[in-house]
């Protein structure tokens, strides 16, 4: 049974920009954007206000405490939040609720690979060749574009991320992203690779058929097939995930896997409000 009323709200079309949007710095880099934001109330415990996905877009950026100093980890550095697990888990979903509850910036680690598997397949190029000249060459541009959820895509990216000259391309970019104003970065290696002291380390993982009817809801939106079409498409759907997991865990670098310091969520049986409150909880036994 398929509920579309859902709180993990199908994403069609790719992710909303929000303030963590990498933008162009005039240079071949990309940097967080930057603004006030209240990340206080969330902080204090107040409720996310009833917004599934927070809205990052009105968060405009840094995160900034009610004394005006930026929101800091306990050791002073820059708050980082990793969210790791596997595809269509609702990690997208919170992250970006996340970030926009605390007001920082927020990154899509996966469209990274994304750009880099699409730019291969315009180049007519085997996804599985070596992909590092498309990584070093990214652009904050082609994070906007519209054609990075196709299946075509997933399987590219999927390719190009287990490549470790492509990972060690995009690794600095990350990394200052969340160094600059700190933020929230989901992914699949944010807590064992990219930040491995990140303040706040998540690890969500939902069943492989809760999994598949999320992405299948993201994909098919304003479709209503028959019952039995769908089943098919869902079954479909989720042998699609069970190969990207596999290879996703057992490529030799970065392996998806949660960091032994991970909080883990299981988003199963939970909403979206409620991963995000849980998040929240974890966040501020972690923070203050
Ligand atoms: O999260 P996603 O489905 O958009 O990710 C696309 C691909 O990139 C997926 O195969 C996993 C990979 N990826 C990765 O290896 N490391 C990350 N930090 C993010 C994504």
């Amino acid at each position: 049974m398929i509920r579309r009323a859902a709180m993990f709200a199908p994403e069609i079309g790719g992710r909303g920009a929000g303030s963590g949007t990498p933008v162009a710095d005039g240079t071949n880099g990309l940097r967080p954007s930057a603004g006030p934001a209240a990340g206080e109330r969330a902080l204090a415990g107040e409720a996310p206000g009833g917004k599934v996905s927070g809205d990052p877009a009105s968060a405009t950026g840094g995160a900034v405490a009610a004394d005006g100093s930026a929101m800091a980890a306990p050791d002073g550095r820059r708050l980082v939040i990793a969210v790791d697990g596997p595809a269509a888990a609702g990690k997208g979903t919170l992250a970006r609720a996340l970030a926009g509850c605390l007001g920082l910036p927020y990154l899509d680690t996966g469209l990274l690979y994304r750009v880099v598997g699409r730019r291969m397949l315009d180049a007519g190029l085997d996804p599985s060749a070596d992909a590092s000249g498309e990584a070093a060459t990214l652009r904050a541009e082609d994070l906007a574009r519209g054609d990075l959820r196709t299946p075509e895509v997933d399987r590219a990216a999927s390719r190009v991320a287990g490549q470790p000259a492509v990972r060690a391309a995009l690794l600095q970019f990350q990394r200052s992203f969340g160094a600059a104003h700190g933020a929230v970065l989901d992914g699949r290696d944010i807590g064992t690779v990219i930040f491995p002291d990140a303040a706040v380390k998540l690890f969500i993982s939902a069943s492989h058929r809760a999994r598949a009817e999320r992405r299948w809801l993201q994909l098919n939106a304003h479709r209503s097939p028959a019952d039995g079409e769908r089943e098919a498409e869902i079954a479909a759907v989720e042998a699609e995930l069970v190969a990207r997991d596999a290879a996703d865990s057992g490529r030799e670098v970065a392996p998806l896997r949660a960091a032994d310091d991970a909080v883990r969520i299981d988003t199963d049986r939970l909403d979206a409000d409620a991963v995000l409150a849980e998040a929240l909880r974890i966040v501020r036994a972690r923070v203050g």
